[in-house]
C-alpha cells in the first residue's frame, strides 16, 4: 500500500494539519509521501507521483467556513489527473478552531461530492473541531485524540472501514449544549476568545482590517 498524504494548511510545516498527518502515518503500515500543498509550484509533481499511489490522504483546515483557497486550487489541478485517480481509496480530515463539528459539515458534503465526481472511492470525511492548539500543546495532553488518529490511520492503510465509534469521538460536540454555551458566552465576553487572534491580526498588521469585507458587494 502506497499513500500519497497531503497537508491543506497554508502554514505549511508550521501547522496543525502536519501533527494530524503525522499522527495518520505513524502507526499505519503504508509506505507514504507528505507534500505540503502550500507549495503551489510543486502540485504537478504531487499528481503526476499519484500514479504510483494506491490511496490519498487529505488533511484541511476550515478556514472561514470554507477550505483554505490553495486547496481548492489543488483540487481544480486534482481534477486533470482523473486518470491517476479513478477508484483509488480517499480519506479526508477537516478540523476546524471552533469547537463544534457542525462548522465543517458543509465542506464534508463537498467532498463526497468532490469523490463521486472524480470517480474516486470515497473512504469518509472526518471532523475534528478545536484543533488551533495541536501544534502548541504538550503531546501528553493530546494522547487520545492520538490514538484516535492512529487507530484511523491504521485501519485506511490495512483496508479496514472506518471507525465509526473514533468518527464521532472526533466530531463531538456537534454543538455545545446550554450550559457549554453560557459558559463559552462568559469567556468571550472577558475577551478570552479574541484575544489570540487580535494578538496574531496585530502580528501581522492586520488589526485594522479585521471586519474587512473584501468580496462584499457595495
Ligand atoms: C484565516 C483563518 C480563517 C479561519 N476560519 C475558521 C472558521 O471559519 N471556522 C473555524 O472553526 N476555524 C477557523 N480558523 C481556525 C483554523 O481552522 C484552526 O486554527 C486550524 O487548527 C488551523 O490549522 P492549520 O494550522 O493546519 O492551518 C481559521 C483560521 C485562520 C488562520
Amino acid at each position: 500500500m502506497k499513500i500519497s498524504a497531503f497537508n491543506g494548511s497554508p502554514r505549511g510545516n508550521n501547522s496543525n494539519s502536519l501533527v494530524i498527518l503525522k499522527w495518520l502515518l505513524e502507526k499505519a503500515e503504508a509506505e507514504y509521501s507528505i507534500n505540503n500543498i502550500n507549495l503551489i509550484d510543486k502540485h504537478d509533481e504531487y499528481l503526476k507521483e499519484l500514479d504510483q499511489s494506491d490511496a490519498l490522504l487529505i488533511v484541511l483546515p476550515l478556514y472561514t467556513d470554507a477550505m483554505p483557497a490553495i486547496v481548492m486550487k489543488f483540487f481544480e489541478n486534482l481534477s486533470n489527473y482523473r486518470t491517476h485517480i479513478q477508484g483509488k481509496q480517499v480519506l479526508y480530515i477537516v478540523h476546524s478552531g471552533f469547537p463544534e463539528g457542525f462548522h465543517s459539515l458543509p465542506l464534508k458534503s463537498y467532498l463526497e461530492n468532490l469523490s463521486n465526481k472524480l470517480n474516486m472511492a470515497h473512504y469518509g470525511v472526518v471532523i475534528m473541531g478545536g484543533s488551533e492548539g495541536t501544534r502548541h500543546m504538550p503531546p501528553k495532553m493530546l494522547r487520545k485524540k492520538q490514538a484516535y488518529f492512529n487507530k484511523i490511520g491504521s485501519d485506511f492503510a490495512s483496508g479496514k472501514p472506518l471507525d465509526n465509534e473514533v468518527k464521532q469521538a472526533l466530531f463531538e460536540p456537534e454543538r455545545f449544549n446550554k450550559f457549554q454555551q453560557i459558559g463559552f458566552s462568559i469567556f468571550r465576553a472577558l475577551g478570552f476568545t479574541d484575544a489570540y487572534w487580535d494578538k496574531n491580526l496585530k502580528k501581522n498588521d492586520a488589526y485594522d482590517q479585521r471586519f474587512a469585507t473584501p468580496y462584499k458587494d457595495e
